[in-house]
C-alpha cells in the first residue's frame, strides 16, 4: 500500500480517447480490449445513460472505468475498470470504487460482470462488499464463464 496516496476521479472527455486505448491495451488481451469506436461511443454518451471515469494520481491518468445506467432504473453497472499494470496492487483500484460507490446515492444496487478466472478482480470485488449472486455459464465470446456479482447499497 502507498500509505497517503489516494487516487481521484474526474468525468472523461473525447481528449482521454487516446488514454483509454492505452489503458486497455495494457490491461487486457486483444479480444477484451475496447476498440476505439467503441470507447468514443462512451465518451459521446449521448443518452446520458453510460458514466465514464478517468482514475488520476497526482493528475496523472493511471486508469479508467465505465458504467451503464437505465432511465429509472434503481440499478447501476460496472461495466469495466483498470489500472495500468505500473500501479496495481498499491490499493488505487479499492480506493478508487469505495469512493465512486459511495457517489451513487440514487441507485441500491452495483452489478458486474466478470470472467471466472479474473480471481484478482473477483478478490477486489468481494473486497468491497460485492457476493456472487449468479454463475453465467459460456458468458464471453470464447466460452469462458463469467460470475455476475452485486453490492446492495
Ligand atoms: C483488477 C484491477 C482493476 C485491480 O486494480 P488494483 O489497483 O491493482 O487493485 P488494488 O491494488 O486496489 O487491490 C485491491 C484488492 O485486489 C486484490 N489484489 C490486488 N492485487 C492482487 C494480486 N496481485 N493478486 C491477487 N489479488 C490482488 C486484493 O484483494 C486487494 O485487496 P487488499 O488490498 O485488501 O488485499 C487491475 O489489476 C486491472 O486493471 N486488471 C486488468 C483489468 C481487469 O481485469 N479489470 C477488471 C475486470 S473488468
Amino acid at each position: 500500500m502507498e500509505g497517503f496516496k489516494k487516487p481521484f476521479y474526474r468525468k472523461a472527455r473525447s481528449s482521454d480517447l487516446d488514454f483509454i486505448l492505452h489503458a486497455e491495451r495494457a490491461c487486457f488481451n486483444s479480444h477484451d480490449a475496447f476498440k476505439s469506436h467503441q470507447i468514443r461511443h462512451f465518451l459521446e454518451n449521448p443518452f446520458h445513460s453510460v458514466i465514464t471515469d478517468i482514475i488520476t494520481l497526482d493528475g496523472n491518468s493511471i486508469g479508467w472505468a465505465c458504467y451503464f445506467t437505465r432511465k429509472n432504473s434503481n440499478k447501476i453497472r460496472l461495466y469495466t475498470v483498470c489500472v495500468l499494470p505500473n500501479f496495481s496492487g498499491k490499493g488505487f483500484a479499492k480506493s478508487y470504487l469505495q469512493k465512486r460507490i459511495a457517489s451513487f446515492e440514487k441507485y441500491d444496487a452495483v452489478l458486474l460482470e466478470v470472467r471466472q478466472s479474473n480471481e484478482r478482480a473477483i478478490r477486489l470485488y468481494e473486497a468491497l462488499g460485492f457476493t456472487i449472486q449468479k454463475k453465467l455459464p459460456g458468458y464471453y465470446p470464447d466460452g469462458e464463464d463469467g460470475v455476475r456479482m452485486v453490492k446492495t447499497l
